[in-house]
């Protein structure tokens, strides 16, 4: 048995109304053995205007929830944007940060989540912080330097306490909704990279307790070979987590 509780994590993305949100949480839940809250951690990623709506379905139940993305300010004029307090405040446990689809599209660098993950940090909130290489990075034989440098970066003034509730996620850009998905083996000593990294930044002890998920094109059919493997903990699950169906029989696959 692992020293690692596995972790299991839906990123809904920009899909799902309030109310759909409502009957999605209620099927996860009722299809899901209440004992297995105990054994896996399962998260849920709505988007924003769906966060209230969890929370009422999951009161409970044993599941958490949290946000895709979060502000590194506190508050003020910051349009559009919302808040680590705003999060906790719904009950919010964790907030993914760096997700690639914020760096492609929103621009986020490795030194806007490093401001993100500490303010995640200091108001309470444990970050899924995301990383991993493109794939023309990967055909260039960079994603062992890029993915250790994001790490290095994102985490710049992380004290080893404060390690303790961090998540990390690998996704390789080139897997993410594509339906291309690592091989278990190419995953695997991505992993164990990173978990290089981490032993380097702070310290073996510390790399072997973090949990690093995978995430690019999960599904109920390949979701128990990639869990399998010694330093996959679990996965962040976009698609297939929009069906409860395929994201229970996912949990179910991490025990
Ligand atoms: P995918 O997304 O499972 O749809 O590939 C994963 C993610 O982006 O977190």
């Amino acid at each position: 048995m692992s020293l690692r509780k596995k972790f299991v994590a839906g990123n809904w993305k920009m899909n799902k109304t309030f109310i759909e949100s409502s009957e999605l949480c209620k099927n996860i839940k009722q299809g899901l053995d209440k004992k297995l809250t105990s054994d896996v951690d399962v998260v849920v990623f709505p988007p924003f205007t769906s966060i209230y709506t969890v929370s009422e379905v999951f009161r409970d139940s044993g599941i958490m929830y949290g946000a895709q993305n979060m502000s590194y300010k506190d508050d003020g004029a910051m349009t559009g944007e919302i808040s680590a307090s705003m999060l906790s405040a719904l009950g919010c446990e964790y907030v993914i940060l760096g997700h690639s689809e914020r760096r492609q599209y929103f621009h986020e660098t490795n030194q806007i989540v490093n401001l993100k993950t500490a303010k995640a940090l200091s108001s309470g909130l444990k970050p899924v912080l995301c990383v991993g290489e493109t794939l023309e990075q990967r055909e260039q034989g960079l994603h062992v330097k890029v993915v250790d440098e994001q790490i290095t970066l994102c985490l710049k003034g992380v004290c080893a306490v404060d390690m303790e509730n961090v998540i990390v996620a690998y996704e390789p850009v080139w897997a993410i909704g594509t339906g291309k998905t690592a091989s278990p083996e190419q995953a695997e000593e991505m992993h164990r990279q990173i978990r290089n990294s981490l032993e380097n930044l702070f310290s073996a002890t510390i790399a072997g307790r973090t949990r690093i998920l995978y995430g690019g094109s999960v599904t109920d059919k390949n979701a128990g070979e990639l869990f399998s493997m010694n330093n996959i903990d679990g996965g962040l699950i976009g698609g297939a987590s929009l069906k409860h169906e395929a994201f229970i029989q996912i949990i179910n696959s991490a025990l």
